[in-house]
């Protein structure tokens, strides 16, 4: 609870959609950074399951891999002692204030965001007003919480910057209300790109289960992907234009080890594709075990995900409501009589 004794720290949200079993790319572009941040902001992480319904979803799987997310979260070291975690639709301010906001954002804006372009492509059947208004839930949940930091992989960009000018907008008309957030965006990891076809991003939600790494592959399979990822036809490891598979691959090695494209290029000095495609698979499925032992243990525990999700859900839904009463007042509102 806020005290004014208390020194405010920043704070922090970011979510990820149960949309697929979360992959190598979600973890280095956005969850690692986010167990970093805990210990100097205030972090709020959300399972977005309202955003995960802009494309058609089997109910049952979409419950589990909500909870899945949850302990997947905690499994990476989101401390729950430290952070909120909690389920986006447990929340409905943020559906309420989504509302609002769609009042306060152009048509014209929406139109060019790349993401509506990609999924209306991918989803040609399923072209809903809801992954035309997406960018706008995503800034309500952003807005919400009075968020100073949004840790995200590069893909998420755009989003971050819609969900600035509505905020900027919004403030402009009705006065402040909203704190401006900024995107936080790693160097290594921004942008994983899949084992398939490395010129695309790696995806959870790519039909083709080659083409990425779960967080929870098993260390064989792992280590197998990373074998057939699609490399060029040439045998040196270095940075350079025209070798995108290497360069993914480099990336991973990199975000994972912390060690310079420089320095990966002494190691694998004579040396081919083969050796260095093992060292990744390898490093990879070692960083990740003990992610997997801890998802594995909890996964056996629902009342204990169970009691983290209420909790945060609790706490979430208290911030919340203070904008959301904000919001109401300063566009007219009538307040409901007490
Ligand atoms: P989503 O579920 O697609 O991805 C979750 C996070 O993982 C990052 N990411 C990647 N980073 C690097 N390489 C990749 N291949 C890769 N794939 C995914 C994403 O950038 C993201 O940070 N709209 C968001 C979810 C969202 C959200 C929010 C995020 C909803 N509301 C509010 C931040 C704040 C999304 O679809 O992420």
């Amino acid at each position: 609870m806020e005290t004014n004794t208390e020194i405010k720290r920043k704070r922090i949200f970011s979510g990820v959609q149960p949309s697929g079993v979360l992959t190598i790319g979600n973890y280095l572009g956005a969850i690692k950074n986010w167990v970093t941040l805990q210990d100097d902001y205030e972090c709020i992480y959300c399972v977005v399951d309202m955003h995960a319904i802009t494309v058609r979803q089997t109910p049952a799987d979409l419950r589990r891999r909500t909870l899945e997310g949850l302990a997947l979260y905690i499994a990476c070291g989101i401390d729950p002692q430290k952070s909120t975690m909690f389920v986006q639709s447990h929340v409905p301010a943020h559906a309420e204030l989504s509302w609002v906001l769609s009042c306060n954002t152009m048509f014209g804006e929406l139109s060019r965001m790349t993401q509506f372009k990609d999924k209306s492509q991918k989803h040609a059947d399923n072209i809903n007003a809801g992954l035309f208004t997406y960018p706008v839930l995503m800034a309500a949940d952003i807005l919400l919480y009075q968020t100073d930091v949004v840790p995200v992989g590069i893909d998420q960009k755009q989003h971050i910057e819609i969900a600035r000018d509505i905020a900027e907008r919004f403030n402009g008309v009705y006065g402040d209300t909203f704190v401006i957030p900024e995107p936080y965006i790693s160097k290594t990891g921004m942008k994983i790109t899949s084992l398939t076809d490395p010129t695309k991003k790696m995806s959870k939600s790519d039909p083709n289960p080659n083409s990425y790494i779960q967080i929870i592959e098993t260390r064989d399979e792992t280590i197998k992907k990373v074998k057939r990822a699609v490399t060029d036809s040439g045998s040196e490891v270095k940075f350079e234009e025209g070798k995108d598979g290497i360069c993914n691959l480099m990336n991973i090695y990199s975000a994972f080890t912390g060690k310079s494209y420089d320095d990966i290029e002494k190691e694998f000095e004579g040396k081919g594709y083969g050796d260095f495609k093992l060292a990744v698979g390898e490093t990879c499925a070692d960083k990740l075990q003990p992610v997997r032992d801890e998802f594995a243990r909890l996964s056996a525990d629902k009342a204990y995900l169970e009691g983290i999700m209420k909790e945060g859900a609790d706490r979430a839904a208290y911030l919340a409501r203070k904008t959301l009463s904000k919001v109401y007042r300063k566009v007219g509102f009538y307040a409901k009589p007490q």
